[in-house]
């Protein structure tokens, strides 16, 4: 979704900023633009469509100490040059960028347009544009305060004035904004993606919170204008990870680093001693853990799906009901909320904003929420209680795949946790630590597989349609392989319970329609093999990912290797990231970046 880049400082901050757009593109957008103080005027130049539009469009003597820049993702009017940010201000001397959505725009819109303002697009940004600049206040910041005053809704925004070339002023309240700390130089991004090329020493702005940074610093206070003490973090980042590594896509990359992924989930928490994990971030004591009676995990998308992953490991070894449920539905429900419930939100990004709201509910009822989370000092990460980093690096292609497996590892850990605490003997504590610590070989044995599973692909790049089936631990592994087909390659595809399929489904079974049907080694490999054949009866042509024993059944296998029954889920969707890979490959998708789609969803 939307991005900022930020930069003052003692050298041209052009480069800086596209560059920083750049390393957001990731995320998501349609248009972008850029605005530097030159002189004693604002420069602003903005393309619908890519970064590199941008950057080839820009004039070679545009420059400035001070300038601010944005990947916009359209809600308020379609993506168009105009809709672009930055938004000035009538006079031409304020620009904003802002991420979010401003609540009450349309009517403070009809506000201005009845005094005389004349707007020039149709966001929500422009308002705050004009807002900013009908500010009686001289100072910059007093006149952010003095505007943001006045709206509701999230914002994340960074605002440069042509008359004060020496500053920007950047605000928060529900969209990230990371102060980036230089040589004689400020940067300020909405994502460190944007920032660790420049530097490793952050801020985090906290919620109702806003900043002024200068080339020499930053202040940070509230919005009723109290000072706030900010802690720098040194990030741990490694800045080879936001590139390639030599592969054509970050999709094929991030799916490529999971063992890698995995060892960062595990490093540090597996006890052999007491056949327990150890995990930091969860304070709660044996006897708290003893007295919980429930988990439910909200998440997103393919969070959510990995959360159903997680709650079949957490209720099959720690013996207590555990199920997932959508994070934006829940929501909206009025859930009723227990306090013998332990919740877990799980967010790659920690910044889904519908996770986010569903923590918030949770805690508003006065229920306990711990986070199982990708990106260090996110929002969910900074809402929760505590909770579990997955520590699977950054991910950057749209389609998550790498965070997907580690979190369910990060499940499989915290439900070893409660296990041992609860009825799970240290034999099977012992035993899932083993297969646990098999996980990253295993994970290289399937990537092997990958000239086998390029081949099968084709069946789905041919099909305009196809199916995924498997069933309790297979469901959410059969959901998560339609949902990567569907993401990078656009063939429909749809999951289903493998014993819903002759409820309806399958009714629509030809020759054209291809099924996925997870079938490993287990105590429902003779549901699975009835499937198989109910499928094959039909004409269907049928691709089973499995253990090897199933695999003459099928018309093709995808083989993994065998784990133990509660953790092969985890190596089962390995193979189906690959197929969706090669098959939009064959389709000349644009796998990192699908349409329509953003790597972290900020807005409702
Ligand atoms: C995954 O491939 C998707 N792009 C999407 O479903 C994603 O998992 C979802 O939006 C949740 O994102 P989060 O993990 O950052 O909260």
């Amino acid at each position: 979704m939307c991005g900022i880049v930020g930069y003052v400082g003692r050298h041209n901050g052009v480069p800086v900023l596209l560059e920083g757009l750049q390393r957001l593109e990731y995320r998501g957008y349609d248009s972008a633009g850029v605005a530097v103080v030159n002189g004693d005027q604002l420069r602003v130049h903005k393309a619908e469509g890519r970064v590199r539009d941008l950057a080839e469009g820009l004039p070679k003597r545009v420059n400035g100490h001070v300038g601010i820049a944005h990947t916009r993702w359209a809600t308020h009017g379609p993506p168009s040059d105009v809709n672009s940010h930055p938004h000035l201000d009538t006079e031409g001397n304020i620009a904003v960028v802002h991420n979010g959505i401003l609540e009450n725009a349309a009517a403070l819109r009809a506000e201005l347009e009845a005094d005389g303002v004349t707007f020039t697009s149709d966001t929500d940004t422009e308002v705050l544009a004009h807002l900013i600049g009908r500010s009686t206040h001289e100072d910059l910041e007093d006149a952010v305060r003095d505007a943001l005053a006045k709206v509701g809704g999230t914002y994340g925004l960074a605002v440069i004035d042509a008359r004060q070339p020496d500053r920007i002023v950047v605000a928060r309240n529900g969209s990230p904004v990371v102060l980036g700390i230089g040589n004689r130089e400020m940067f300020v991004a909405s994502d460190v993606a944007a920032l660790v090329r420049h530097t490793q020493q952050v801020v985090l702005l906290d919620d109702g919170e806003l900043a002024t940074l200068t080339a020499d610093g930053f202040t940070t206070s509230t919005l009723d204008r109290r000072p706030t003490q900010k802690e720098t973090l040194e990030l741990d980042a490694d800045v080879s990870s936001y590139d390639k590594g030599g592969y054509d896509h970050f999709l094929r990359k991030e799916i490529a680093d999971q063992p890698t992924a995995v060892e960062g989930t595990l490093r540090g928490r597996l006890d052999h001693r007491f056949a327990t994990a150890h995990l930091g971030g969860i304070e709660l004591t044996a006897r708290e853990l003893r007295g919980i009676r429930r988990v439910k995990i909200l998440g997103c998308g393919s969070a959510y799906y990995s959360g159903i992953v997680g709650a079949n490991i957490i209720e099959s070894l720690a013996r207590l009901p555990a199920d997932a449920e959508p994070a934006s539905e829940f929501r909206y429900r009025n859930p009723v909320i227990d306090p013998d419930t332990l919740y877990l939100a799980v967010s790659q990004s920690g910044e889904t904003f519908d996770t986010l709201a569903a923590v918030q509910e949770v805690q508003r009822k006065g229920g306990r929420v711990l986070g199982v989370v990708n990106v260090v000092g996110s929002s969910i990460a900074r809402a929760c209680e505590g909770g579990v980093y997955i520590h699977a690096g950054p991910e950057i292609s749209v389609a998550s795949t790498k965070a997907f497996t580690s979190t369910a590892v990060a499940f499989a850990l915290i439900a070893l946790h409660i296990g041992r605490v609860r009825d799970l003997s240290p034999a099977d504590g012992e035993r899932l630590i083993g297969g646990l610590e098999r996980l990253p070989e295993q994970l290289e044995e399937i990537m092997a597989t990958e000239e086998h599973i390029a081949r099968v692909a084709g069946r789905f790049s041919d099909a305009t349609s196809a199916f995924f089936i498997g069933r309790v631990g297979g469901y959410p592994v059969a959901l998560e392989g339609a949902q990567k087909l569907k993401e990078v390659s656009y063939v429909h595809a749809e999951a289903y319970p493998a014993s819903e399929l002759k409820h309806g489904p399958l009714a629509l079974v030809t020759t054209d329609l291809p099924t996925v049907v997870v079938a490993p080694d287990d105590h429902l490999a003779a549901k699975n093999i009835s499937a198989i054949e109910q499928i094959k009866a039909r004409g269907g042509p049928v691709v089973a990912v499995g253990h090897r024993v199933l695999s003459e059944l099928a018309d093709d296998t995808l083989i993994v290797p065998k784990n133990e029954p509660e953790l092969d889920p985890i190596l089962l969707g390995v193979p189906l990231q690959l197929l969706a890979y090669h098959a939009a490959l064959v389709l000349g998708r644009d796998v990192d970046q699908p349409r329509n789609l953003a790597k972290s969803v900020t807005v409702e």
